[in-house]
This record gives structure tokens, C-alpha cells and sequence, in this order.
């Protein structure tokens, strides 16, 4: 039996900011037939918009499909990116407990709402909490909500599998209700994870985050998670620092790259969108912040995906 799928209006969200929670207005279409029976499918999904350059979760909530990563950048550096990135019109930022820089990020946030004239609606900020945390989950996110002094946080995601996950995954449950987090999600969860994991937890994530780039590009998982109704965003997505420069200069997207008079890096990013998958590039760079964002002004062809479909060699650029 064909199961429903929730799909929420287009309009509704064309109208509102990104941080914004879309109208309840909702429609039913039907799930397509591959991923009608998959177990777990939830009764509401996500929207995924290239038109309105947003992707409006399950929880109902709206975040960007492309924003800045900011794994191993500075205080200042990042402070720097993140500003750069809000004056460009970019609104997603990704940090984490892990990457010492969540004071930064909130900085960052608060003199690009002030100098550039933003409102705190329209940025969306996800940050995560490690493993070591999760034996104290309050206290975990309590520093995280500290350390960006923004308010609300728009969304924390446990950022590993790991003991006493399901305990901390409550505890994020237990904020969205009090209305301090507005959506949670994971982070390097995978197929098997999810199928021990979902049966466990109230509130459906909203988000996993995994490493995704043309070598690695879990072709298989991917849909899984979508099929889920759960949207999915990539972590190295240009390979990781250190792996760019094979990537950016392989043969076949220079090809692609060339005949869009477009940078190897948005080709590969464009490549995610048109998967569906939110990216999330680290950047340190202005040039390289601005390119970044600017993805929407071309297509890749079906065969021009299909060629870098073929570029596969489930090569993982980290450990986990
Ligand atoms: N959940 C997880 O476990 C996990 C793990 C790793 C990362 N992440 C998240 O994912 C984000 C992305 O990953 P990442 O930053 O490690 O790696 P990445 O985005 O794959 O690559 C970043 C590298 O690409 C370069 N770069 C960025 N834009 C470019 C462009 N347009 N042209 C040429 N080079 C460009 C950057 O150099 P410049 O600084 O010179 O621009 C930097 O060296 C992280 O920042 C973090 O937020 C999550």
C-alpha cells in the first residue's frame, strides 16, 4: 500500500525568512513508489526548494540549502567568515562544541545583525554536542546556548553515535519543547544507526549531517534518509581540507566546471543541490565565501550528474 506523504506549500514559504516556521498549511502527494514502503517513513518529510533556495524541515522549521562550515577556523577567522558570509546574503552557519568556536560563531552572528542590519530570524545556526557530553546533556547544551549567546539555537545535532546517545537526544527533545532549540537532528548516523536509533526517540530528526563529496557519495544512503522525510546535509563536501586539490582539479569536473564558466567548487556543490543535499563548504577565504554561494545561476544536465556519479570510489576523507 502507497503511503502519504506531507508535503508542505511552495508559497508559504517563498513568503517568510529562514529562520521562520512555515504556515501549517499542508498538502498530501503521494511518496514516490521506491520509497513508499520503507520503514519508518514518517507522516510529515521535508520540501526542498532550489526556487526559494531553502529546504523547510519536518519539524517545520526553514534552513538555507547552502551555508558556510566552519571545522578548524580561529576565533577571528571565523568571526571573519561568518560575517562575510551574512553580508553576502548567506544566512546557514554550521559550528560545533568540537570546534572551539561557538563564541566566535555568536559573535560573528550578533555584529553581522547589527552592522549589516539582519534580522536574528533570518539566520539559521546549527551547532553540535560530542559524545564526551552526553553523560550530561543539559549542561552540554546549556554551554552551547551560552557560548552563542543568539538566543534560541535554530538547531543541535549529536554530533557522533555514541554512549547514552538516546539520554542526550531526549534531553534536545525536552529543549525543543521549551522552545530553546527549534530542531534537532544527527550527525554521522547511518543506515544500521538510524534502524536501532528512530524507534527510540520522540521527535523525528530534522537533519543528518554526513560526510558526502564526489569520492565518497553514498549513493544508497542518501535516499534512505530522505525516504525518511529527514533532510540530509554534507560535511566535506570539497573533500575536506587537505583533499581539495585532487578534487578540485579532477579531469572530469574541470571539464563541467569549464563548460559552465563556473569555479570546480561550485560545480561539485551544485552537484549536492541537485541531489537535494544542504551544502555547507568551509571557507576562510571572501572570494571563495561569495563563489560559494553563488550556485543558482546554472544546471547540470542528467548526464553531466551521471558523470560524476561515475567519480564514485567510496574513499572516506575521515574516520567516523
Ligand atoms: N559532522 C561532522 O562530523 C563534520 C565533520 C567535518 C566537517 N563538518 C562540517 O562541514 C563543514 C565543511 O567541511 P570542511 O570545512 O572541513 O571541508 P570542505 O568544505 O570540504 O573544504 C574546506 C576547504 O575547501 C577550501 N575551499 C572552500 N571553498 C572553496 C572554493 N570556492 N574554491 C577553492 N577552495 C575552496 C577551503 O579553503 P579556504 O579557507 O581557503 O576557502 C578549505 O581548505 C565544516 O566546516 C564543518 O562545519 C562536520
Amino acid at each position: 500500500m502507497r503511503r502519504k506523504w506531507i508535503a508542505w506549500i511552495l508559497p508559504a514559504f517563498l513568503l517568510m525568512g529562514c529562520g521562520q516556521k512555515a504556515e501549517e498549511e499542508i498538502q498530501e502527494t503521494d511518496l514516490p513508489e521506491e520509497t513508499a514502503e520503507t520503514e519508518g517513513s514518517q507522516e510529515t518529510g521535508y520540501s526542498f526548494s532550489l526556487d526559494t533556495k531553502t529546504v523547510t524541515l519536518n519539524s517545520g522549521w526553514s534552513m538555507p540549502v547552502m551555508g558556510l562550515g566552519t571545522y578548524s577556523l580561529d576565533h577571528d577567522t571565523c568571526v571573519n567568515s561568518v560575517k562575510t558570509l551574512l553580508k553576502n546574503g548567506g544566512r546557514l552557519i554550521d559550528t560545533a562544541y568540537m570546534y572551539h568556536n561557538e563564541e566566535a560563531v555568536g559573535q560573528g552572528v550578533r555584529e553581522a545583525m547589527e552592522e549589516y542590519g539582519i534580522d536574528r530570524e533570518e539566520i539559521f545556526v546549527i551547532t553540535k554536542i560530542y559524545p564526551t557530553q552526553f553523560d550530561n546533556p543539559k549542561e552540554a547544551i546549556d554551554m552551547a546556548l551560552e557560548k552563542l549567546n543568539i538566543g534560541y539555537v535554530d538547531m543541535i545535532l549529536l554530533h557522533h553515535p555514541g554512549e547514552n546517545d538516546v539520554q542526550a537526544y531526549q534531553a534536545l527533545e525536552q529543549y525543543v519543547k521549551d522552545g530553546k532549540i527549534h530542531s534537532i537532528g544527527l550527525s554521522n548516523w547511518y543506515q544500521e544507526e538510524l534502524e536501532e536509533f528512530l524507534p527510540q526517540i520522540e521527535i523525528m530528526p530534522a537533519l543528518v549531517q554526513n560526510e558526502i563529496h564526489p569520492y565518497y557519495q553514498e549513493q544508497d544512503v542518501v535516499p534512505y534518509i530522505q525516504s525518511l522525510g529527514i533532510a540530509v546535509q554534507c560535511w566535506y563536501p570539497l573533500g575536506g581540507r587537505g583533499y581539495t586539490a585532487e578534487l578540485l582539479n579532477d579531469e572530469t569536473i574541470v571539464s563541467i566546471a569549464e563548460a559552465h564558466g563556473v569555479s570546480s567548487a561550485q560545480v561539485i556543490l551544485r552537484w549536492d543541490l541537485q541531489r537535494g543535499i544542504i551544502v555547507i563548504p568551509g571557507s576562510s577565504n571572501e572570494e571563495h565565501i561569495k563563489e560559494n554561494l553563488d550556485l543558482f545561476g546554472f544546471e547540470l544536465s542528467e548526464e553531466e550528474m551521471e558523470r560524476i556519479n561515475s567519480l564514485n570510489r567510496n574513499e572516506k576523507h575521515d574516520w567516523y
